[in-house]
C-alpha cells in the first residue's frame, strides 16, 4: 500500500479533531445569527465573544482589536487598502518588499494604478530585508509600511520588532504612518506579541493552524482608524459586513489556543527540518538550500536540486505517497515562476529545480526517514533524463 505523507504544510494544513469538535455545536445546534437578539442568537454572540479574547490573548492584543474575516488574502486587503484609503489625503507611498504573498504583492500593484507609489524593498540571497533600505525609502509620503513576518516559500523570518521601532520612532514626528505585517506564515509557529513587534496590524489565516478554510483575523491596534472594504451590516465593530462565521470563528480561537500551547513543538519540527537537509546534502550531489540558515522558520526547506525539473520531482514523490510543493504558484492553467526564489537572484533553471517542504507539528520521523529513502534515486533517474544533466557533466 502506498504511504500518504503530508509535506505541503504551509499550502494548508489538516482540520484538527479538537478544532473540528469545538466548531461542531455552532453548525448543527446553537446556529443563531450573532445579530439576533433572541436566545439562538446570544449564544452564537457568546461564542464570538470568547474566540476573540481567546485569539486576542495569544498575540498580547485586546479583544476590540480583533477584525475576523475570511482569511489571510481578506485580512492583507483590509490593512493595505483601508490604510491606503484612510491616509488617502496625508500621502500615498507605500513600502513593501519584492516577496510578498500575491495578497498583498497584488493589492499593491492594484493601488499603484489607482494613484498610488509603492517601493518594493529588495530581499537579496539570503531572503532579508535590510532597515538600511527601508530607512532610505522612507518619505513624508509614506503612510503604510507591510513587510511579512516569513516568508511562505523560504521560510525566512524578517526584523518586524526592528521596523517596529522605526515607525514608532517616525510617529513622534508625525502620526500617519502605519505598519502592518503579514503573520500567516509564522502565527502558531512563533510566539507572537503585536506591542513587542511594534505593528498597527497584522494578519492571520486559520487554515495554516489546522483549522478550516475561509477563516482569519486582522489584528488592528486601537485608534487605526481603517476603510472598510464590504458595506454592508455593522458587523466587527464596521470594519468588516456581514454576517459572522461563528463555526469557522470558534475553529481559528481553539486552533490559536492548541497551536500556541504547543510552540514547544517546533523544537522537534527543526529538528526533523535539519535532519532532512543533512541528509539530502549528503546523499545528493549539487543541491542548494535557499535562504538565510538561522533567520527562518522551523517549519520550510526550500532545497533546489540542480538540473532537474521540479515539477517532475513533485509528480515523481506524490506517486510515491509524498506531498510537497514548488516555488510555482498555478494561475490559470500556466505555471509561473516563483518570485520568491526570482527575488532572492537564483536563475531560472535554479528556480525550475527548487522544492518547498514543509512540516507541521504532526510529522514523524519515520516520514522523513521514508522521504530520504526515495528522494535520492528519484532525483538520479531525472537527472539520467535530463539533456541538462549530461551536458553539465
Ligand atoms: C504569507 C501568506 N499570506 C497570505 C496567504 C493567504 O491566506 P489565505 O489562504 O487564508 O487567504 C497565505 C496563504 O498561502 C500566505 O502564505
Amino acid at each position: 500500500m502506498t504511504r500518504r505523507i503530508y509535506f505541503d504544510n504551509s499550502a494548508t494544513t489538516f482540520v484538527l479533531p479538537e478544532v473540528a469538535e469545538a466548531m461542531q455545536p455552532y453548525l448543527t445546534e446553537f446556529y443563531g445569527n450573532p445579530s439576533s437578539v433572541h436566545s439562538f442568537g446570544q449564544k452564537a454572540r457568546a461564542a464570538v465573544e470568547d474566540a476573540r479574547r481567546k485569539l486576542a490573548l495569544s498575540i498580547g492584543a485586546d479583544p476590540s482589536e480583533i477584525v475576523f474575516l475570511s482569511g489571510g488574502t481578506e485580512a492583507n486587503n483590509l490593512a493595505i487598502r483601508g490604510i491606503a484609503q484612510a491616509q488617502a489625503d496625508k500621502g500615498r507611498h507605500i513600502i513593501t518588499c519584492q516577496f510578498e504573498h500575491p495578497a498583498v504583492l497584488n493589492t499593491c500593484a492594484a493601488l499603484e494604478k489607482q494613484g498610488w507609489r509603492v517601493t518594493y524593498l529588495p530581499v537579496y540571497k539570503d531572503g532579508l530585508v535590510r532597515v538600511e533600505d527601508l530607512l532610505e525609502a522612507i518619505t513624508d509620503e509614506t503612510v503604510l509600511i507591510t513587510i511579512m513576518h516569513a516568508n511562505n516559500e523560504v521560510g525566512t523570518v524578517q526584523c518586524i520588532e526592528e521596523i517596529g521601532k522605526v515607525v514608532r520612532e517616525i510617529r513622534l514626528q508625525r502620526r500617519n504612518i502605519f505598519f502592518h505585517s503579514d503573520a500567516v506564515q509564522t502565527f502558531g509557529k512563533l510566539p507572537i506579541n503585536v506591542k513587542q513587534l511594534g505593528v498597527d496590524l497584522l494578519s492571520i489565516s486559520g487554515h495554516k493552524i489546522h483549522a478550516p478554510k475561509g477563516i482569519g483575523a486582522l489584528f488592528v491596534r486601537k485608534g487605526v482608524r481603517l476603510v472598510t472594504q464590504s458595506t454592508g451590516g455593522h458587523q466587527e465593530r464596521d470594519r468588516r459586513a456581514g454576517t459572522e462565521n461563528v463555526p469557522g470563528i470558534v475553529a481559528l480561537a481553539r486552533a490559536a489556543e492548541l497551536a500556541v500551547a504547543n510552540l514547544d513543538a517546533f523544537a522537534h519540527i527543526r529538528y526533523l527540518r535539519d535532519y532532512l537537509e543533512d541528509e539530502i546534502s549528503r546523499l545528493i550531489p549539487d543541491v542548494l538550500l535557499n535562504g538565510h540558515r538561522e533567520r527562518r522558520l522551523p517549519n520550510i526547506s526550500n532545497i533546489t536540486f540542480k538540473h532537474v525539473d521540479g515539477e517532475g520531482l513533485l509528480i515523481s514523490l506524490d506517486l510515491k505517497g509524498i506531498a510537497v510543493s514548488t516555488g510555482a504558484a498555478c494561475s490559470s492553467g500556466s505555471t509561473e515562476q516563483s518570485h520568491v526564489l526570482a527575488a532572492m537572484g537564483l536563475d531560472k533553471e535554479l528556480i525550475r529545480g527548487s522544492l518547498r517542504f514543509s512540516f507541521s507539528r504532526f510529522n514523524t520521523l519515520d516520514e522523513v526517514n521514508y522521504l530520504i529513502q526515495v528522494l535520492p534515486e528519484i532525483v538520479e533517474r531525472l537527472r539520467k533524463l535530463s539533456p541538462r544533466w549530461s551536458h553539465a557533466r
